[in-house]
């Protein structure tokens, strides 16, 4: 019995067959316990002899399943440890990770540029009431700016007899909200989305702008004069530049300015603050006394100067992009190709 039982042990080849023979042989309805349960009809010399015996045997039993069960883990631990082994030498797997857009890294640039000379960022809704966009800019009802900018117009139930709201034709709508919201004096940024009903190489229906306003007892146009020299310096990453201030018209500023700056084109870079080339860049003025009271500022005690500019053209100009449309095609070999992406 007992040779019988330490043979199937040893040759048990897992832990399930070990299992087995364990109730065969020492479970509750096993052998040893058949044997045991026959001691009653032994006489008590017989019983004083075989029942130490029995014990002996479940206990040699017990050890020899354990001692197989161990010998059986350690054979399944080495088995992993050669199968599931990892060279630490071979070389990683290359992981692609996205990039942060042009355009939005462009707004981080003009923002921290505009932030070294105290600018704070504010922000406005991109579909606009046409109080907002249009009337609080002095751009009258039959003003024929409206017609002009492109607009996109939101679409009102019938019977619905409200002015529909409109994507924000530029970024000027907040000047409005920033005045209302903060008073002056102030001096703020507001970048982001604007929409106009136009495409080609160098305009998208969706583009982006940045506006710019100060607010404050004695601002002039010497104040927007330097606040722009010291902005192009720093985006064009160039040491001297040269701004013409061209004059022209914007319902919302009076006296109103088209700024370029010099540049030169060789041989399709661009070169900013040498040459003979002007480039147009921002749109610019003295904020009108109409504007200053829609942003319920007192013009007898307050001015300022805005400007509007494009980032998106400032991003072609920087990165010498060609075409704007590019910027949203998300074509990686084009965003690559510009170092915008890994
Ligand atoms: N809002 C004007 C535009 O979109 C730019 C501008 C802003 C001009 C502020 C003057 C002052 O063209």
């Amino acid at each position: 019995l007992k040779a019988r039982y330490l043979t199937q042990i040893a040759e048990a080849e897992d832990e399930s067959a070990l299992e087995a023979i364990r109730i065969a042989a020492v479970g509750k309805k096993g052998e040893v316990a058949l044997r045991m349960r026959e001691l009653g009809k032994m006489t008590p010399e017989e019983r004083q002899a075989a029942g130490p015996a029995l014990n002996a045997l479940k206990d040699e039993i017990n050890s020899a399943l354990a001692a197989r069960k161990a010998a059986l883990a350690d054979a399944a631990l080495d088995e992993r440890l050669r199968a599931e082994w990892l060279d630490v030498t071979l070389p990683a797997r290359g992981r692609r990770q996205g990039t942060i857009h042009p355009i939005s890294q462009v707004t981080e640039e003009v923002t921290a540029i505009f932030a070294d000379m105290g600018f704070a960022v504010a922000e406005g809704p991109q579909i606009e009431s046409d109080w907002y966009n249009f009337d609080a800019l002095n751009i009258p009802g039959h003003h024929p700016a409206r017609a002009e900018m492109d607009t996109f117009y939101t679409h009102r139930a019938e019977g619905d007899d409200r002015p529909p709201h409109v994507l924000r034709t530029h970024t000027s709508p907040v000047q409005i909200r920033a005045m209302q919201d903060q008073g002056a004096p102030i001096r703020v940024i507001a970048p982001g989305r604007v929409y106009r009903a136009d495409y080609d190489m160098t305009h998208t229906p969706m583009f982006h702008q940045v506006e710019g306003m100060a607010i404050d007892r004695d601002i002039s146009m010497a104040n927007l004069k330097w606040v722009l020299e010291e902005f192009v310096k720093a985006f064009f990453e160039v040491d001297d530049v040269e701004l013409r201030f061209r004059a022209s018209h914007f319902p919302f500023t009076e006296p109103s300015a088209e700024v370029d700056i010099r540049c030169s084109w060789e041989s399709g870079t661009l070169k900013v603050g040498e040459g003979d080339d002007w480039l147009e860049i921002l749109g610019s003025g003295m904020m009108h006394p109409k504007v200053l009271e829609a942003g319920n500022i007192d013009p007898a005690e307050w001015q300022g100067f805005a400007f509007g500019m494009g980032i998106d053209r400032i991003a072609m100009l920087k990165y010498g992009i060609p075409d704007l449309r590019a910027f949203f095609d998300s074509d990686l070999r084009w965003l690559r190709h510009y170092g915008f992406a890994a």
